[in-house]
C-alpha cells in the first residue's frame, strides 16, 4: 500500500514537468548550435513522455554536453513509473525522465558535468538523482534558480548527496 501511495505522489510530480513547455525559445537557439557527439562517452537512454517539455531541454542539454542521447517516449507515466521501479529508482526521487548510462541509472535533470564525474569516479552506487525538477537545473532554467543537491542512492535503500549545484 504504501508503495501505491508513494507512487501516486510521483505521477503528480511527473504531470507538473509540462509547465516547462511554456518557455522554448532558449532550448531553440541551443538546437541552432548543435556539437558533435563525443565517441568516448557512453550513449544515454531516457525514458520519458512525449508531452514533457523539461525532459527535453534535458536531453538537449545532454547533446550539448556530447553525449549521444536515445530518448524514448513511453506511452503514458504508469509505463514510466514502472522503468522507475525497475531501475530501483527510490520512490522518494523519482521525478520526470529516467536514464540509463553505462550500467548506472541517472533519475531527473541531473547536470551533464555530475553524470561526467560519476562514469569517471565510478562509485559503488545504482545512481544518481535530482529529485523535485529545481529551478536552475539543466531543463529547468528560469528566474529564482537555487541550490539544489545531487543524491547518490544504492538498491538497499541507502543514499547520499553525490553534489550540490549552485546554478546562479
Ligand atoms: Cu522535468
Ligand atoms: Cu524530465
Amino acid at each position: 500500500m504504501l508503495r501505491l501511495f508513494s507512487i501516486a505522489a510521483a505521477l503528480s510530480l511527473l504531470t507538473a514537468c509540462g509547465s516547462a513547455d511554456a518557455a522554448p525559445d532558449a532550448r531553440g537557439q541551443q538546437a541552432l548550435a548543435a556539437t558533435t557527439p563525443d565517441q568516448t562517452l557512453p550513449t544515454v537512454v531516457v525514458y520519458k513522455t512525449a508531452t514533457c517539455g523539461c525532459c527535453g531541454g534535458w536531453v538537449e542539454h545532454m547533446r550539448q554536453a556530447g553525449f549521444t542521447v536515445d530518448a524514448r517516449d513511453l506511452p503514458s507515466n504508469t509505463e514510466l513509473m514502472r522503468v522507475k521501479v525497475d531501475a530501483g529508482v527510490p520512490s522518494a526521487m523519482t521525478t520526470c525522465h529516467t536514464s540509463l548510462v553505462d550500467g548506472y541509472v541517472v533519475e531527473g535533470h541531473v547536470p551533464a558535468d555530475q553524470v561526467k564525474r560519476l562514469l569517471a569516479e565510478r562509485p559503488d552506487v545504482a545512481g544518481i538523482a535530482v529529485p523535485g525538477m529545481p529551478i536552475g537545473s539543466p531543463g529547468m532554467e528560469g528566474p529564482g534558480a537555487q541550490p539544489y543537491l545531487v543524491h547518490s542512492f544504492d538498491r538497499q535503500g541507502g543514499n547520499a548527496v553525490f553534489a550540490e549545484v549552485d546554478p546562479r
